[in-house]
């Protein structure tokens, strides 16, 4: 056997029997028909093991003082375990064996065992589980071959993506990366650069709901000493320092109105101008934005300038979100399963199906974002080697409401307390846009109380 093969996780048999020695004779069979083989003595101790790991087949005895087999099926069947299990009995009726069959039994055995009918349910099962591994594999394997710098997807839409990508990143001056949160948008911005001319150039992010409002022009366009308070030295802004690059300006209706006309001006002439100096500087730089806002409603709510728009939205990439394309969902969900079994040294190899199909049917709100955020948490709970419903249910738990978008720029009152703030940002693995519109506030009002509780937590 090849070294590889004994590194690889086994299938996972679980024996429940009161009897030692059925239990010892069946654990020989299934270790040499190469499962691992776990045990319980009894029904509670054996629906305890099946809620929290996936087995690939359970044999169960039937008649056990307290809770019997029966009890046990149906207690797993409750909890929407996926494993597949197989009735034995030493004095079968027929009554058992149809409810065992209703309750989804995979077989019955009566006792004393058929040991031939036990090792070929083995084998099958064996065969089943290499099957389902093989699939995971080849779906990991077609997810990196479609890695776009890092952007997995085989959805008519994800291509249709790629192939836009690609077109514009030798030409394109100036993109508009439009989609909801978590979509990729930064990952779209990345790969036009990657793929451009300019890619041995520097890629500066500045992320216009983080800056502070007066700093901002100072932090675009640079400052020259004395020019504000604390101004102390001359100082290149971001346009200069990527100059031959792109910048890439995520959340950009957020921008204040001041640095939205300079802005412009850059985007008309290429000309930039440090606040506090009268010089003009040419620049040459690709501007992509992005935002996950409608920039057409902040327009008509006049918080964002519509020539500024036509000149950012020469072109225009929509990232459709990952419910319109969920079957991106089982190669997303491989490709994470994967990163995060490595990352956390365990042996998990993919996912049951009940597991994703509950995936595929998740609205996903906080999109690829949520989406991995869900498999690392699955992962770290995982204990066997197949993430089960179980694993997702903490993050699935309760339908997230669809809060519709923020347009109030100020935190209603009361504004959200310290601990409210801190527990969506957990809650929410750090995304702030999402924890933002969980709390029902703007991203830009949540990192006012970010600053302000943070002030808080540092004053004496
Ligand atoms: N197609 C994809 N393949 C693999 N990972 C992806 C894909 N799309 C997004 N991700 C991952 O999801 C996370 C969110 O992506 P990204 O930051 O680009 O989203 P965004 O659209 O900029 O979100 P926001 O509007 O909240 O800023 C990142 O970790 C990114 O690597
Ligand atoms: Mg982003």
């Amino acid at each position: 056997m090849r070294n590889q093969e004994t590194l690889q996780p086994r299938p996972l048999l679980l024996l429940v029997d009161d009897d030692a020695q059925i239990r010892q004779l069946l654990n020989e069979i299934g270790t040499r028909a190469g499962f691992e083989v776990l045990e319980a003595a009894d029904g509670s101790g054996a629906i305890e093991m099946l809620h929290r790991r996936h087995m690939d087949l359970v044999l169960l005895d039937l008649h056990m003082p307290r809770v019997n087999g029966l009890d046990v099926l149906r207690a797993v069947r409750a909890g929407g375990s996926s494993s597949q299990i197989a009735l034995m009995s030493g004095a079968a009726s027929v009554e058992d064996a149809v409810e065992a069959i209703k309750l989804g039994a995979t077989e019955y055995f009566s006792k004393p065992l058929d040991i031939a009918r036990v090792r070929a349910l083995l084998e099958r099962m064996r065969r089943q589980y290499e099957d389902r591994n093989s699939v995971f594999d080849s779906d990991a394997a077609l997810a990196e071959r479609l890695e776009v710098c890092g952007m997995i997807g085989r959805s008519p839409a994800m291509r249709e993506l790629f192939s836009v990508i690609s077109r514009l990143a030798p030409h394109a001056r100036t993109v508009l990366v439009t989609g909801e949160t978590g979509t990729g948008k930064e990952l779209v911005a990345r790969a036009l650069h990657q793929l451009g001319p300019r890619k041995s150039k520097k890629l500066i992010t500045v992320n216009c709901s983080a800056v502070v409002e007066t700093l901002f022009e100072s932090e675009l366009f640079g400052h020259v000493r004395g020019a504000f308070t604390g101004a102390i030295a001359d100082k290149a802004g971001v346009f200069e320092a990527a100059n031959g690059g792109t910048v890439f300006m995520d959340e950009v209706g957020e921008l204040p109105a001041g640095a939205q006309a300079k802005l412009l001006r850059t985007l008309e002439n290429g000309e930039i101008q440090r606040v506090g100096s009268v010089e003009l500087k040419r620049v040459d730089v690709r501007i992509v934005t992005a935002t996950n806002r409608r920039l057409e409603v902040e327009i008509a709510a006049g918080r964002f300038r519509s020539d500024l728009y036509y000149r950012l939205n020469v072109v225009e990439i929509a990232v459709p979100p990952l419910r319109e394309r969920s079957e991106d969902i089982p190669y997303l969900t491989a490709a994470f399963v994967r990163r995060f079994a490595k990352e956390f040294s365990k042996p998990i190899t993919g996912l049951t199906e009940a597991a994703e199909e509950r995936l595929v049917q998740w609205p996903w709100p906080g999109n690829v974002r949520e989406l991995r955020n869900v498999i690392e948490r699955a992962c770290l709970l995982c204990e066997g080697h197949l993430l089960t419903e179980g694993d997702l249910a903490r993050s699935l738990s309760e339908r997230p409401a669809t809060a519709p978008a923020p347009v109030d720029d100020e935190p209603p009152s009361p504004p959200p307390t310290a601990a409210v703030v801190q527990a969506a940002l957990d809650g929410t693995g750090g995304n702030k846009s999402l924890a933002a519109r969980r709390l029902g506030i703007s991203r830009r009002a949540l990192y006012r109380l970010i600053d302000k509780y943070a002030a808080a937590a540092l004053a004496p």
